[in-house]
């Protein structure tokens, strides 16, 4: 089906690709042409993803199917906004699938990765900004687990938007994410 992997140098220009498709799938539809090209090209060009990946606070895992990658995930050790609470958290940065692999489960396996590699790193928490009216993120974070906690200003090309901030103990997204595979084991 899929494995998960972290990503490599060599992966850069790929990985900027999807990332923009994704972008592009998401929030289009919602923005203007200019400040998504704005945005894109400040996050998502080669260079500037072979710079994230090379950097030592930051680590990345693709989701390959085939060779190819269908989602990431980021992580990033940064400081936590004062809402977040709890002890040691790291931020999930970026967490985007693309759009023929929603529905599918592996949002979940991939943020299963995400909780072990976080809480191998260290952490206790982990937490995420998401745009108010991204719904169906919202709704994939709650369900895994995940609290809003707050909310700040977010920059898309010259447009300043609305952030959710969203938080959860790795143990509680561990427990949620073991309760829902003992459900799947059982009705199979
Ligand atoms: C966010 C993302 C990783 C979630 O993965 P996914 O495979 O789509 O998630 P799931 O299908 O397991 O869960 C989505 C939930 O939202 C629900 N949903 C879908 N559209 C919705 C909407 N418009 N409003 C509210 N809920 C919605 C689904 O029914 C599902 O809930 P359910 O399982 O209770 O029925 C994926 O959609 C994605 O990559 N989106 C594009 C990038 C993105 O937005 N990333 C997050 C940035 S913070």
């Amino acid at each position: 089906m899929w494995e998960i992997r972290a990503a490599r140098g060599e992966d850069a220009s790929e990985l900027g690709a999807v990332a923009r498709e994704i972008f592009y799938d998401t929030f289009g539809p919602s923005n203007s042409v200019s400040d998504m090209e704005i945005y894109c090209s400040e996050e998502f060009t080669p260079e500037v993803l072979a710079g994230v990946i090379a950097d030592p606070d930051t680590r990345i895992l693709l989701a390959m199917h085939e060779g190819r990658i269908v989602g990431y995930a980021q992580i990033r050790h940064s400081e936590a906004p004062a809402c977040v609470p709890g002890g040691p958290a790291i931020e999930m940065k970026r967490f985007y699938v693309l759009k023929a692999w929603h529905g599918t489960g592996l949002a979940g396996e991939l943020l299963n990765a995400v909780n072990a590699k976080a809480r191998a790193e260290g952490a206790e928490w982990l937490w995420l900004n998401v745009w108010e009216h991204n719904l169906r993120a919202i709704r994939f974070y709650e369900k895994c687990g995940f609290d809003t906690v707050g909310e700040c200003p977010y920059v898309l090309g010259t447009d300043i938007q609305r952030d959710f901030i969203m938080a959860a103990p790795i143990d509680d997204l561990d427990r949620i994410f073991n309760e829902k595979i003992a459900r799947t084991r059982q009705r199979s």
